[in-house]
Parts: C-alpha cells; structure tokens; sequence
C-alpha cells in the first residue's frame, strides 16, 4: 500500500535537541521524552526507536493505552511513566509489567496499595500535587491525610517521584502563577521531608520551565516539544537568545518533514471558481495542481485560500476550499510539472522551507495541535 502523503522523521535532529536540552540541564538529570499524543504526532513506535537509540530510557504518556505501545516497541528496558489516565482495573498489570504512574486522589492511591499488596510487588507511584495548575493533583489541604497514608504503606509500595506541571511556563504573562506554583512545591516538599517520607525523584519541569525557569530543573525534566525541535512559544525562543550558542543559531532542529505527490494537473479559465462555493476566483488564467491531502489527513479547512506549500523549490498558495482528501495550488508559475513530482507541506524543497510556525499560525493552532493532528495512519519514515 503506498499512502497519499508520507512524514520523515529524523533522528539526526533529536539527537541535537537532546543534545542541546542535556547542555542546559547539565550531566545530571535525567531526561523524560514525552510521547503522548502519538509522540506529538511523529509516531510513537518511530520515536521510542529514535529515542532510546538517542540514550534515554524514560518515558512519560499521558495514558495508559499509549503507555503499552511504548513497551511494546521499546528495546532497551526502558522506565515507562504515566501521566494521566488509566482504568483502575489495570492497576495489576501495570505494576506487574514495572510501568510507573500518577497518583492524585485517594482513590487511585488506596487501589496502587491494595493490588501490591494482593500481588506482592510494588506499585511505582509518583505523587502529583496540586500548585496552581488545577487539573490534576493532591490539594494542600490533602496533604496529612496523604502522608498519613504513605507513610502508613512504605514498604507495600514505591514512592517514586513527588511531581507537578506548571500553567504556563512560555510565556511572561503566567510569571507570577509560575512563582507561585515553585513556591508551594516547595512548600510540599519540605511538609513531606518533615514527616520523613523519602520520595526517590523529584521532577516538575516541562521544555518551557527547563529552558526559562533552570529553578524548576531537579532530578528529571519531562521534554516534550523542544524535543520535537519546536519553541515551547516565540517568546521562550526570544528569552533564551542571548545565551544560545554560536551567534543565535537555533540550536532546535524540526524532524518532521511532510511530503506528498501531484495527483492531477488541470487548467482553470479567468473568471472561474475553484472548488466548493465560491471562495476563490481565477483572475487569471491559472494552472492547479491538484495534491491528495486535505483536512481528513491534519491539513485544517483554515488553510483554505492561505496555506503554501513548495513544489519544485517554489511556494505555491493553496487556492479554494481545503476539502476532505485535497488541496488545489496555484501552480502556474513553474513550468514542466508532471504527475507525481514531489509537494512539500511541512519542510525545506530547494533551500526554501515550510516550517509548522507558518502553518499554525495560519490556522490559529499552536504547534502541539496542529503535530497531534496529524492521524496515525500516515506512514512514518525514520531518516537516520
Ligand atoms: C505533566 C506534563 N509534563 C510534561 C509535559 C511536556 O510539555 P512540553 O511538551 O511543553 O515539554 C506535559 C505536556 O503537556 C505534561 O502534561
């Protein structure tokens, strides 16, 4: 079967993310990749390979379906850390396969105690706490009852790690909430040292806290996005420009490139409308090639008469309604084009580049929407 688009992935790039994440962190912590979401739309079997070949061995989803994938595809041991959502009932398997997981209300916690003790191994728990964000996590007032507990139950379980996510850590706007969030951290952390609870990790950092707030920096930072070599936002790029390594050069590579194929060549006369409704009339006499990605494949309906994309080193608009399956580009500026020639969505053609800033922007979507977008089926290519 051959797909009507393709991504590339490459590991070249993750390896230089990582590189340039371990240069801020220093040799110490270790480094989580986060691979929910389908790896931010790269492919979770293709990022656990990049990844571990890459050095690291720990992971974080956000679930624990994909929290099986990863063990699934995963070759070296890795450490395999959930999140968010799982069913209670999976509580025993989840212990017994090692894979480790959030906590943050009694429930869950009684349930990670009861099945250890039932099957006799340790369920590996990291305890969330509530500091600001207001998602998930134990709320200070919580917090004798939840020693109480892990105290009561030290031996029947492993306190892994104690944890919190910040709101907002890319951008100036959320600075105070962010202050705030550290200080009652902390203010947790030394409630639990006080009662002599021995968690064995702490970790709270996200891309964006790493790179801006090094404070947040502990045992283990949870990388997302700036793995995938994306700017949590502008801004944290903007904030971290004087210290950037030789001259200000982006040290963060994108792997994804998204490519496709002319399916179909048409002429369209001046004065005729292109696709559904009349969004878009030829005031020329045009030509159109015709690629099979729409919006049913992550290209979104607001690229209509806006998105580019480059064909044979050029960019050529999009024109008309982005459909179900295909997109019309203008393409009458380039001469000898053939069915089949290569179409560029996302990535360099010819020294020129569609990045996915340009893309979202367009379509009001940040970079983790439109990359999760992007469906499972289209197939993933590792470029080494
Ligand atoms: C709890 C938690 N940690 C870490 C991350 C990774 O964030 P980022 O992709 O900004 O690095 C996320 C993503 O939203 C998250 O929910």
């Amino acid at each position: 079967m051959i797909a009507t688009s393709t991504l590339e992935i490459s590991a070249k790039a993750y390896r230089q993310n990582i590189r340039y994440i371990r240069s801020e962190i220093g040799p110490k912590p270790t480094i989580s990749a986060v691979v929910k979401g389908n790896a931010y739309g790269h492919g979770i079997a293709q990022m656990v390979e990049i990844i571990e070949k890459a050095g690291i061995r720990h992971f974080c989803t956000f679930s624990s379906d994909e929290a099986w994938e990863v063990l699934e595809h995963s070759k070296r041991g890795s450490e395999i850390m959930i999140l968010g959502m799982l069913h209670l009932e999976e509580i025993p398997e989840l212990i017994r396969k090692g894979i480790s997981f959030y906590v943050f209300d009694f429930e869950r916690l009684q349930r990670a105690i009861d099945v250890s003790k039932e099957i006799g191994i340790h369920a590996k728990v990291h305890i969330e706490i509530e500091t600001g964000f207001h998602r998930t996590g134990f709320d200070w007032n919580q917090r004798e009852k939840l020693a109480e507990i892990l105290l009561e139950n030290q031996d029947q379980i492993t306190i892994e790690g104690l944890c919190t996510h910040y709101a907002g850590a890319e951008s100036v706007s959320n600075f105070v909430r962010v202050k705030n969030q550290i200080a009652r951290y902390h203010e947790f952390k030394d409630f639990f040292n006080s009662k002599r609870i021995a968690f064995k990790i702490y970790h709270t950092a996200c891309s964006a806290a790493t790179l801006i707030f090094p404070e947040t920096i502990m045992d283990m930072v949870r990388i997302g996005i700036a793995g995938y070599g994306f700017w949590p936002t502008k801004e944290t790029f903007f904030a971290k420009l004087n210290s950037l390594p030789k001259g200000n050069k982006n040290p963060l590579r994108r792997l994804i490139t998204w490519k496709s194929t002319i399916m179909s060549l048409k002429a369209v006369k001046t004065g005729e409308f292109v696709g559904y409704g009349n969004s878009y009339m030829a005031l020329e006499n045009i030509r159109l090639a015709i690629v099979p990605v729409g919006y049913g494949h992550g290209y979104s309906r607001m690229l209509s008469n806006q998105g580019m994309v480059l064909i044979s080193g050029q960019h050529c608009q999009v024109v008309g309604t982005v459909t179900m399956n295909a997109i019309a580009v203008n393409v009458s500026k380039i001469k000898d084009l053939k069915i089949g020639d290569e179409v560029i969505l996302i990535g360099k053609q010819g020294g020129k580049e569609i990045t996915v800033a340009s893309f979202s922007e367009s379509t009001q979507q940040v970079n983790y929407e439109m990359l999760t977008r992007l469906p499972k089926d289209i197939p993933r290519i590792i470029i080494p």
